[in-house]
Formats: structure tokens, C-alpha cells, sequence
């Protein structure tokens, strides 16, 4: 029974330390990973690709018919191929970013893309990271948390990673997309960034990625998945 299969869920916003810390978890642990960020933002590259009106729910979900996707594990996170393309890069791109932000507001696209982010969970276990996992998409999830950091380490944090990929970004633009992307993932009227009421909450902005990965192991259930 899929349901039995553990969950560990990391929901929080951009730059929190969701996707290192996930990917390190699901090291540890042997589990599989779904970085539902990535999801979100396939979609929106497809529907950027097909020429789709951004803002526009029917433009994008008809776009979102042809959208071939898969997603492997790969040791920077994830590889994703779209439509026979390997679109890692561009995924990252905070253009893409800002595009994923917008359709994520959309009631259909989310529905249309739960049943991809739950086919991940399959034995021995997963760790998903995201905004609602488990508030709606793993809503039995073993284990809840809810990772957040101040808006400024959050906006060093991204532009070191942009810069490690040859991104050349500035700390004004950082902030205020950040900022931008804050506010509408958290005030959206379906699946907005908010804690899941049962989720152990941890700060991250003076914790090491080693001591948030400490804390949730410490917080773990026995974890036995029953075939
Ligand atoms: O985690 P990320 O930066 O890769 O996410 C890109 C966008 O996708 C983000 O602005 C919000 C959206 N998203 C979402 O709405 N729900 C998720 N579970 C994951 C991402």
C-alpha cells in the first residue's frame, strides 16, 4: 500500500535550504526525492516553449496537454528532460522561477500535476520538497517541516548558487524577486506557502545545512514501511 510508504515533507520559501537539505536527507536515508520546484517549473518552461499566454489558466493548461516530462536523479539534484530536451540549465534560470511562480497560482495546473508528484513515493521511502507538500500533497506524511530564513540570507544564498552555475545576478534584483516571488506564492488563494499545522518549524538562517539535516533526523519516527 502506497500509503504506508514513508513521506519526510520540506516545505518553505525559495532559499530557505529545502533542496540541499532534502537531497542530504534522502542520502542519509536512501530515499528517493521529489523536488516539486522542478515540476512547477517544467511546466512553465513548456508553456513558455508552446508560446502559451503565462498569465492565462486555459492558454496553459492547453500547452500543458503535449508536456512530456521526465525527472532522474542526478548528484546536483535533479536532470530534467522535457520534451526529449535536457532542460537542467534553463530550469534553473530566474526567469523560469518567476514564469513557475505564476502558473503555480493556477487551481488546474495544480491539479493537473498532483498525480506526477505522488507517483514519487514508492518503497523504501521519499523526501519532497515544495510549498504544499505536506499540506496537500502528502497530507499523511511521516514527518512535516517547515523551513524558513530571513529574506536577506535567503537572497545571499540564491545569488552564491546562481553564481557557482555562471548566473551573473545583483543583490537589488535577488530581493526583489524574492520578495515578489514570497509574496504570491504565500497569499495565493489554492495551495499557499503555509505550514502545515502538525509541522516541526526550523529556522535556518544561522543553522548549518548539517545541523537542519541533525534536527530532522532527530525528530524522525521509527521508519518501517509496510509492503
Ligand atoms: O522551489 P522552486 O523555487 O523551484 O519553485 C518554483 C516555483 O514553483 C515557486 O515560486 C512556487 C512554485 N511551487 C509551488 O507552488 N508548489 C510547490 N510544491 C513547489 C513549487
Amino acid at each position: 500500500m502506497v500509503e504506508s510508504i514513508p513521506v519526510i515533507t520540506i516545505d518553505g520559501p525559495s532559499g530557505a535550504g529545502k533542496g540541499t537539505v532534502a537531497q542530504n536527507l534522502a542520502d542519509q536515508l536512501g530515499f528517493h526525492l521529489l523536488d516539486s520546484g522542478a515540476v512547477y517549473r517544467a511546466a512553465a518552461l513548456h508553456a513558455l516553449n508552446c508560446q502559451a499566454n503565462i498569465d492565462d489558466e486555459p492558454s496553459v493548461m492547453a500547452a500543458l496537454e503535449s508536456m512530456k516530462a521526465s525527472f532522474q536523479p542526478h548528484p546536483d539534484g535533479v536532470k530534467v528532460d522535457l520534451n526529449g530536451r535536457d532542460v537542467t540549465q534553463q530550469l534553473r534560470l530566474e526567469t523560469t522561477a518567476s514564469a513557475a511562480s505564476k502558473v503555480a497560482v493556477m487551481p488546474a495546473v495544480r491539479a493537473s500535476l498532483l498525480d506526477e508528484q505522488r507517483s514519487f513515493r514508492t518503497s523504501p521511502g521519499l523526501v519532497a520538497d515544495g510549498r504544499d507538500m505536506g499540506t496537500v500533497v502528502f497530507p499523511d506524511a511521516t514527518l512535516k517541516v517547515f523551513l524558513s530564513a530571513s529574506v536577506e540570507v535567503r537572497a545571499l544564498r540564491r545569488a552564491k548558487q546562481l553564481k557557482d552555475k555562471g548566473i551573473e545576478t545583483t543583490m537589488p534584483n535577488l530581493l526583489q524577486e524574492i520578495g515578489a516571488r514570497d509574496e504570491r506564492d504565500s497569499s495565493r488563494e489554492h495551495s499557499p506557502l503555509v505550514a502545515a499545522h502538525d509541522a516541526l518549524i526550523i529556522d535556518s538562517s544561522d543553522l548549518s545545512i548539517r545541523a537542519v539535516v541533525g534536527r530532522i533526523v532527530a525528530a524522525l519516527p521509527m521508519l518501517t514501511a509496510v509492503e
